[in-house]
């Protein structure tokens, strides 16, 4: 790539002078890389982001990227994906082409894009899974959006926290096989409204193959969700009455969803995750007590003796601690924030995608191990995959 290049699409995205690229001519061909990507500036709440929008046969799936992060990740595209770019700004319409050898040609035109839009807002509406107006049954069924597809006042927050989920999904559906039946898990699934989210996207909209099984202690709970996925003639999807840690009905499954389950129940049902080999695993951890009481470090005494901040502190490392041994064991973890803080403080989601390379990190073992006896800790995540690790067998 010419430096020039590379000092041009800094300083357009940099003073938000990029009004439209496209990516395309992908360099190999790759099922989890998209053919084509568009890319385009829009106005979250927190200041100016970057839509990337990646065009695959069947679908469109989005991420948007901070501003300050967005020419790092174009340049990385175009270095590992593509070979070509098409940049709109109000200047020109530049071209950027790599030939087979990898020597590049820079074509600049007149522009055809005018001015920066007036307003960069970002259309939700337009992108939601769910869209308002069009009444999805499971909705209507569990009170959320009326028959004629409004959304009830009161449940305007659901109706978010839904299609956030079904867009955090939507972007790892990559990672998942093409060529038979999915099995999803959803542990401690509670009253399901994410598990019929996830039903609907996956089994009527987008028609795949899908079982999916939710599992919950609460009987009532379970015998609701029951009634309803009959109701709805949602035959793929069962309900069963048990403990995350008990549970032994399957050999493998495909992704293992986890929302809000207690404590350690969130370690539960990651080991089975890892154990089934699951390629995708989405967690929002929640009331993390384990290692509130081992936590100790005579460094952090200012952080650790205030009890609020020992609490929060010691929820952060156990999340920090998952993360981090996913990471071992060759998945992609990413920690994302899953409702706006202000609804919920329990808005962390680790989302973890299995890598193609299933080989052991010493280097993530050992940051591992120095950050677990710098803080004193022994995570139930790192005892229930004991035999797993590096080196040793755990404790
Ligand atoms: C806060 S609710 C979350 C429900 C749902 N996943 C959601 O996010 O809307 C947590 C659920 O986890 C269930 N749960 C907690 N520990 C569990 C365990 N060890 N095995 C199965 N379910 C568990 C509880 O019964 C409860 O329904």
């Amino acid at each position: 790539m010419t430096e020039q290049w590379q000092q041009d699409i800094t300083k357009w995205i940099g003073n938000g002078e990029l009004l439209q690229a496209t990516l395309s001519q992908p360099r190999r061909k790759d099922a989890a890389m998209a053919p084509k990507m568009i890319i385009r500036p829009i106005e979250l709440k927190n200041g100016l982001y970057y839509q990337f929008e990646y065009h695959f046969s069947n679908k469109v799936t989005h991420d948007n990227v901070a501003g300050s992060r967005a020419a790092e990740r174009v340049l990385g595209l175009l270095q590992e994906n593509y070979r070509q770019a098409l940049v709109k700004t109000p200047e020109a319409d530049v071209q950027l082409l790599f030939s087979k050898k990898g020597k590049a040609a820079v074509l600049k035109k007149p522009p055809t894009v005018g001015a920066r839009p007036a307003s960069l807002q970002h259309n939700r509406q337009k992108q939601r899974v769910l869209a308002e107006g069009k009444a999805a049954p499971f909705l209507v069924e569990l009170g959320i959006m009326t028959p004629e597809g409004h959304v009830h006042a009161k449940k305007q927050d659901k109706y978010r926290q839904i299609n956030r989920f079904l867009e955090m999904v939507t972007d790892v559906l990559a990672y998942l096989p093409k060529d038979r039946e999915l099995t999803i898990v959803d542990f401690g699934c509670g009253k399901s409204y994410l598990t019929f989210a996830l039903y609907h996207l996956l089994a009527i909209e987008q028609q795949r193959k899908i079982n999916i099984i939710g599992l919950d202690l609460k009987a009532d709970v379970i015998a609701f969700c029951k009634a309803l996925a009959e109701k709805l003639g949602y035959e793929k999807l069962q309900f069963l009455v048990g403990d995350i840690a008990e549970y032994e009905e399957l050999q493998a499954a495909d992704m293992v969803v986890t929302l809000h389950a207690c404590d350690t129940a969130t370690d539960a049902a990651l080991a089975k995750a890892v154990n089934w080999g699951a390629s995708v695993i989405m967690s929002v951890p929640c009331c993390q007590h384990e290692l509130f009481k081992q936590v100790s470090s005579d460094a952090l005494t200012p952080l650790l003796s205030q009890g609020l901040l020992k609490e929060r502190f010691a929820a952060l490392a156990t999340d920090a601690a998952r993360g981090n041994l996913l990471e071992v064991l060759g998945y992609k973890v990413q920690m994302l924030e899953f409702v706006d803080p202000e609804h919920t403080p329990k808005n962390l989601l680790i989302r973890a995608v299995r890598s193609e390379q299933q080989e052991l990190s010493m280097k993530k073992w050992e940051q591992y191990e120095q950050f677990r006896q710098f803080l004193n800790i022994s995570p139930s995540l790192e005892r229930m995959l004991s035999g797993r690790w590096p080196n040793r067998a755990s404790q």
